[in-house]
């Protein structure tokens, strides 16, 4: 862990444990998905960080001698800065880190709205070559549910772009987010979107509620409950049977998951599809993480 001063709490993918988190800016500025409480605390209200703040961080470390390989922009949205902004900081890394091997950041689809492949192309250019989506559905029932602010259309649209502009791309999907009412559609869209994408690594995760489930039952008229194990499962089969992936590193291994998978897709798609039989109709064959080992 680098010594930086954080607004707390930081969020990072699980790759990126060992890069130094950057904080360009504070909080999401969307905030408003019914499932996410990440950044709900009243200290994380949407800001970017001043310039001068993130230059003193970086003179810091590198004056102290921390070695960087990897940088991730925090916090939920960094992509939601301007290019200009985002070009001084990726300027910034690469004058105090000029060996700096990816930078990478979370980015909502409406963050790219305004930006051009060939704005996105620069940006790569000085470093930034890995974008994050959390996705969560390819379905727009469930995206609008959740009150994710996108749709398909807008999320192939960005996912679309990033690859034009020659960055890799890093979807979420998340199990479970419509309940059993919406599950197969939620499956089979999510799959759809997928496979027009072709995103180079595709995750998923399974939707829970450890601050409680008020908010996100508001537009499912209190009627939402959370899959079972077993649905679970079933969802997951579904999804993977509709995958049609060229080569997307696949990865069902986050800490919310019961089942913990990886394999690349299409390659491995049938090796991924018995695991999944197999955790339905052989329990004790594959091993299941328990609830307590579980997590966000
Ligand atoms: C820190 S958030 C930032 C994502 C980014 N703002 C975006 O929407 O693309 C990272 C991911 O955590 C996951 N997440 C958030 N709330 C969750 C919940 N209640 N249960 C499971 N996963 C959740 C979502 O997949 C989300 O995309
Ligand atoms: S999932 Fe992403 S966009 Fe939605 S509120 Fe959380 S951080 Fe913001």
């Amino acid at each position: 862990m680098y010594p930086l001063d954080y607004i707390e709490p930081v969020f990072r993918p699980p790759s990126e444990g060992r890069s130094l988190i950057l904080q360009v800016t504070n909080g999401c500025s969307w905030n408003k998905c019914t499932f996410c409480e990440m950044y709900t605390d009243e200290q994380k209200r949407f800001k970017p960080q001043p310039v001068d703040k993130i230059d003193a961080q970086l003179m810091s470390l590198s004056t102290a001698g921390y070695p960087v390989r990897r940088v991730f922009l925090a916090d939920g949205d960094a992509m939601a800065l301007s290019t200009r902004r985002l070009k001084e900081i990726l300027q910034l890394i690469k004058t105090y880190y000029p060996d700096v091997q990816r930078v990478s950041s979370y980015c909502l689809p409406r963050n790219l709205k305004k930006k051009s492949v060939e704005e996105l192309a620069e940006l790569n250019a000085l470093g930034l070559s890995l974008m994050y989506i959390g996705c969560e559905s390819g379905d727009d029932e469930v995206l609008s549910r959740v009150e994710k602010g996108e749709s398909f259309a807008s999320s192939l649209e960005a996912l679309t772009k990033i690859k034009q502009a020659g960055m890799k791309s890093s979807v979420m999907i998340l199990n479970g987010l419509g309940g059993p009412e919406l599950s197969q559609q939620h499956a089979l869209n999510s799959a759809r979107l997928m496979n027009a994408a072709q995103p180079d690594y595709l995750s998923t995760l399974v939707v829970s509620f450890p601050l409680g489930d008020e908010r996100y039952q508001k537009n499912f008229a209190g009627k939402f409950r959370l899959l079972t194990q077993q649905e679970l499962f079933a969802e997951m089969k579904t999804l993977l049977q509709a995958l049609e992936l060229d080569k997307t590193i696949f990865r069902s291994d986050h800490a919310s998951n019961y089942l913990v998978m990886k394999g690349v897709l299409g390659k491995d798609k049938t090796k991924l599809l018995q695991q999944v039989e197999m955790a339905m109709h052989q329990p004790g064959r594959v091993p299941l993480r328990e609830e307590w080992q579980r997590g966000l």
